[in-house]
């Protein structure tokens, strides 16, 4: 069975002082390990210091973006080998305020998708409507766009390390949860499109988290979904207990 992932998507928060109180925080109730796979997305300048913290234990590091590119003249950008050599495992690509403020598109994020795959990197995709779009009936249009777009070119054997992120646009930071009906609905119909690009065993082992307004007193609904395989936190994981009590609701 596919075993459940959270992840902390921390954003453009916390310092470095910051970052380590948090993981501190996170590690007395989750170092050991649970039935749940834990991942936390420091920004780029807490890595290395949460990283360290992390060292012994079972929660793994995640990173907000990298580069499609190997090295060289590409200012501000974070290269895979960087990525590595501050033993991140998984990265976060085509997340919807990359697409919206920094105008990725999927052509750009399949770029990085096949480059953090090609290099072991294990990409979270994001994918997910705008409210106009759910509101004009064409939220599988869209997300099946995106699914097809940001995996286009992944072989079967790489779809193994792929992790999907679904997170309706509209729910993300405003408060707003979609149903878990209608998180099951979309993910499901993922499922489906996976399924018709890799075949029936690779679709049924790929994780899908669900993202967009998650805490604590929603998680236990939305991941007793059966196509519901995790969550994408933001707001509620700047904080220690808000995060282990999602990832408590996860087991
Ligand atoms: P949120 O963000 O939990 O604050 O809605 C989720 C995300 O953007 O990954």
């Amino acid at each position: 069975m596919r075993k459940k992932i959270i992840a902390g998507n921390w954003k453009m928060n916390k310092t470095v002082g910051d970052a380590v109180a948090l993981v501190e925080g996170l590690k007395m109730d989750l170092a050991q390990g649970t039935d749940v796979e834990v991942v936390v997305c420091p920004p780029f300048t807490a890595l290395q210091a949460v990283g360290e913290k992390l060292t012994n234990t079972q929660i793994k590091l995640g990173a907000q973006n990298m580069s499609s590119e190997d090295d060289g003249a590409y200012t501000g950008e974070i290269s895979h080998t960087m990525l590595k050599d501050l033993f991140v495992k998984y990265v976060i690509l085509g997340h919807s305020e990359r697409r919206q403020y920094y105008k990725e598109t999927d052509f750009w994020v399949n770029k990085k998708v096949k480059k953090a795959l090609e290099k072991n990197l294990r990409p979270i995709v994001c994918v997910g409507e705008k409210l106009e779009d759910r509101e004009a009936g064409n939220t599988e249009k869209v997300v099946e766009a995106q699914v097809r777009g940001s995996l286009a070119d992944v072989t079967a054997e790489q779809f193994e390390n792929v992790v999907i992120a679904y997170e309706p646009v509209w729910a993300i930071g405003t408060g707003k949860t979609a149903t878990s009906a209608q998180a099951q609905e979309v993910h499901a119909f993922i499922r489906g499109i996976l399924r018709d690009m890799t075949g029936e065993k690779a679709a049924n082992g790929l994780r899908i988290q669900y993202g967009g307004s998650m805490k604590a007193s929603n998680a236990k609904d939305l991941l007793s979904q059966p196509d519901i395989d995790g969550g994408l936190i933001g707001g509620a994981a700047l904080d220690a207990r808000s995060f282990i009590d999602i990832v408590k609701a996860g087991m």
